[in-house]
């Protein structure tokens, strides 16, 4: 007879060795999913691993069983992530990169006098494609460059066929009696045009006055204009202060106006005085006057110690200021030494 207990018992054990153990969740795979993912599964069932866009799987199975046991075997599978092509050499530029793997970024940039034609930064993607497509470097240049108007090239060569290459650059001129207002010289930019072209104007001076106790010749022409020469001169004793021939300016103006300066008449009727390093004697020297900007050192005596020195005096537009120390002798003081015959202090 079987008790009723034992049959239990027997029902339970034998249920236990045909269902086996039940499979825990699997362990978690990098870059993985399972399929079907569940907290546990019956012995029999099936999961598959399959790599995440972007990865592929090395070495190992992908397929698992539960076994009786309850427990997974042993997975070895990895999933590594694709390799993009080879991008570390641009020519005529850096890359920045760590790894070619999805997913990762590469950067570009290129040498000075190269621009990039195409992205700055390109991605690995889960094809381990480029994407967008790596760019090149190409060369900067710029176009042939406008003329100003009334201008003329004065120096340009292009270097790249017609085109101007980066840094190159082209000087122009303007025309005879244009001014120019602007830098003479244009460059081309990294952006492939070229720096602010400079402007010929007409630039016209008003006709230059004639300076008092003076003249002044300039072109006969219905009117002056740039780079145009006006020449000053004074009459017999007078002396021109500035520069004998001037220019008409940019700025429309006389590079300077110079003015005449009146001679001077000395006070003195005898003295020997140093002049232009000499002794001279002065009634002779400046018969007609000094002239304007003419220097003399008077000899002055110094009584403590019976020596002479000398002092400087200017003509300067007509007057001239006898240095005070000078004293002039009576001619009829002649047993007097002038100061120019004692020695020097
Ligand atoms: C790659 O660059 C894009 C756009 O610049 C950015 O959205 C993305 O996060 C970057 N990815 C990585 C892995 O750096
Ligand atoms: C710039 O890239 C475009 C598209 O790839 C190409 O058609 C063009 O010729 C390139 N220009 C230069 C100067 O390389
Ligand atoms: C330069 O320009 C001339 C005239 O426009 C043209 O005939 C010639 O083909 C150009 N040369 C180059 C290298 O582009
Ligand atoms: C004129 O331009 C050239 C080239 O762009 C530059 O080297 C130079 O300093 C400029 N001159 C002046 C006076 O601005
Ligand atoms: C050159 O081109 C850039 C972009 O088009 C512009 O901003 C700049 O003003 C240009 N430079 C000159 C001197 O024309």
């Amino acid at each position: 007879m079987i008790s009723p207990v034992l049959i239990l018992f027997s029902t339970f054990l034998c249920h236990a060795a045909t269902a086996g153990r039940t499979c825990p969740k699997p362990d978690d795979l990098p870059f993985a999913t399972v399929v079907p993912l569940k907290t546990s599964y019956d012995p029999g069932e099936q999961i598959v691993y399959s790599c995440k866009p972007g990865y592929v799987s090395r070495g190992g199975m992908r397929r698992f069983t539960c076994p009786l046991t309850g427990m997974w075997p042993i997975n070895t599978l990895r999933c590594v992530p694709r390799v993009c092509p080879f991008a570390g050499i641009l020519e005529n530029g850096i890359v920045r990169y760590t790894t070619f793997e999805y997913p990762n970024n590469i950067s570009f940039s290129c040498n000075p006098g190269f621009y990039l034609n195409g992205t700055s930064s390109s991605k690995c993607t889960e094809e381990g494609k480029w994407s967008p497509d790596i760019p090149v470097c190409a060369r900067i240049t710029c176009p042939p460059p406008p003329i100003p108007k009334f201008a003329l090239f004065k120096d340009y060569r292009p270097t790249a066929g017609n085109n101007s290459l980066y840094q190159d650059t082209v000087v122009f001129k303007c025309l005879p009696y244009f001014a120019m207002t602007g830098n003479d010289t244009i460059m081309c930019t990294e952006l492939g045009n070229w720096t602010q072209l400079p402007k010929c104007q007409e630039v016209k001076c008003p006709f230059p006055s004639r300076p008092d106790n003076g003249f002044v010749n300039y072109p006969a022409k219905p009117v002056l204009l740039y780079k145009d020469k006006a020449t000053f001169g004074c009459h017999d004793t007078y002396k021109l202060d500035g520069p004998e021939e001037v220019e008409c300016t940019k700025t429309g103006t006389w590079s300077s106006l110079p003015t005449c300066k009146a001679s001077c008449k000395l006070s003195i009727k005898k003295a020997t005085v140093l002049y232009q390093g000499l002794r001279v004697k002065i009634q002779e020297q400046f018969k007609n006057g000094m002239m304007h900007g003419d220097t003399v050192h008077f000899y002055c005596k110094n009584k403590e110690k019976k020596c002479s020195y000398t002092e400087a005096a200017h003509c300067i537009d007509g007057t001239i200021e006898i240095p005070k120390c000078f004293k002039e002798h009576s001619s009829l003081a002649f047993w007097k030494t002038d100061a120019s015959d004692v020695a020097p202090c």
